[in-house]
């Protein structure tokens, strides 16, 4: 089959043939339709994730697909099923990047679950990582109607269902975004944007806001400026970073609740952000629809920044 694989942690992923895996006790084979990048995937392929690992390393953690073959053991699924998740767990190497990948029925560290009859497979796909966490993290910040939420780093696949849930919930919201996106990000809920390059966030929301704001959710690695955008948090107010740049001064501040967001229940998180898409009360902004042989190009766009909502790939 093939496969968008590291030959060993720290090399460039490319594509290569692999052998179909065999789906063990407890696990399934699934013929994959779809899939999604995440910047996880460049991570895994740099062996930052502290997971044992198989090699070659086939990457891709978010995937659509079919059920061709359930193993022994296997309650749940059947052969035929559509299934989408987050298909991830130890070790690592059975990624989504493939034609096929064998995945537990209930990943250890990951989500799977049936895909809802007519929801296209690369939606499907797109849903998973970027939107449980979106999920997942506002609701850890309390973000509620008549609340405000500062968005750092909303225009990419995290923040453009960040975006939209707020806004959903009957939040303010104001997002970063570039001039390139900002009718786009209004489009999708944002009341009021901020651009980032064009002088310091912090100043700007002041301007807009002298009272401050309710709530601050970072989804950039920006550790330098966590402090000055939670500093703009009112008293009371909740502030979060979904990538562990909340420092340790600010975790243990009586003033607002900080924290480093990681992501619990996944499959509850799975199941709700996937009925909100299939109700239509989100959209799945698609940037850009690769093919399996692409990906290696896909990967390192998304790592130089510039994204606008998900890059998916059809298998
Ligand atoms: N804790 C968790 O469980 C968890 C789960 C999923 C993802 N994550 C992490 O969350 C982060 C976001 O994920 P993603 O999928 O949304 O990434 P992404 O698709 O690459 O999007 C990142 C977005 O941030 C923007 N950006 C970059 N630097 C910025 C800055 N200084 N200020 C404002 N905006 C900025 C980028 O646009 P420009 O480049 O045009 O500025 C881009 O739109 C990643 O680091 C990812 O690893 C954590």
């Amino acid at each position: 089959m093939r496969a968008v694989a590291v030959r060993r942690t720290g090399d460039t992923p490319e594509l290569m043939e692999m052998p179909v895996p065999r789906p063990a006790p407890g696990e399934v084979l699934v013929a994959l339709e779809a899939a999604s990048v995440n910047p996880v995937d460049m991570g895994i392929a740099e062996g930052l994730l502290s997971m044992p690992h198989t090699n070659p390393l086939v990457l891709g953690v978010d995937g659509m697909g079919r059920v061709t073959e359930a193993g022994e053991e296997v309650r749940g699924l059947t052969v035929g099923d559509l299934v989408h998740g987050q298909f991830l767990r130890a070790p690592l190497g059975n990624g989504t990047f493939a034609d096929y990948t064998v995945v537990t029925e209930f990943p250890d560290r990951g989500a799977l679950q049936r895909v809802p009859d007519g929801m296209p497979a690369e939606i499907a796909a797109a849903l998973p990582t970027a939107g449980m966490t979106a999920l997942g993290a506002l609701e850890a910040i309390g973000v509620r109607a008549g609340r405000s939420v500062l968005i750092v780093g909303a225009t990419g696949g995290v923040g453009v269902f960040v975006v939209q849930l707020a806004a959903a919930f009957g939040a303010e919201v104001i997002a970063t975004a570039r001039p390139d996106a900002d009718r786009w990000i209004r489009q999708l809920g944002a009341a009021g944007t901020v651009d980032y390059t064009t002088g310091d966030v912090a100043e700007q929301v002041r301007r807009t806001h002298p009272g401050g704001v309710d709530t601050f959710l970072d989804l950039t690695r920006d550790a330098a400026r966590f402090g000055d955008y939670a500093g703009l948090v009112r008293d009371g107010g909740a502030a979060a970073s979904v990538t562990f740049t909340a420092p340790p001064d600010l975790l243990t501040s009586e003033r607002i609740a900080v924290t480093n967001f990681q992501m619990r229940d996944k499959p509850d998180l799975l199941a709700r952000i996937t009925a909100e898409a299939a109700a239509g009360r989100i959209t799945v902004p698609i940037q850009q629809s690769v093919t399996l042989d692409r990906i290696p190009e896909a990967l390192a766009r998304n790592a130089a920044g510039g994204a606008r909502g998900k890059t998916t790939v059809r298998i």
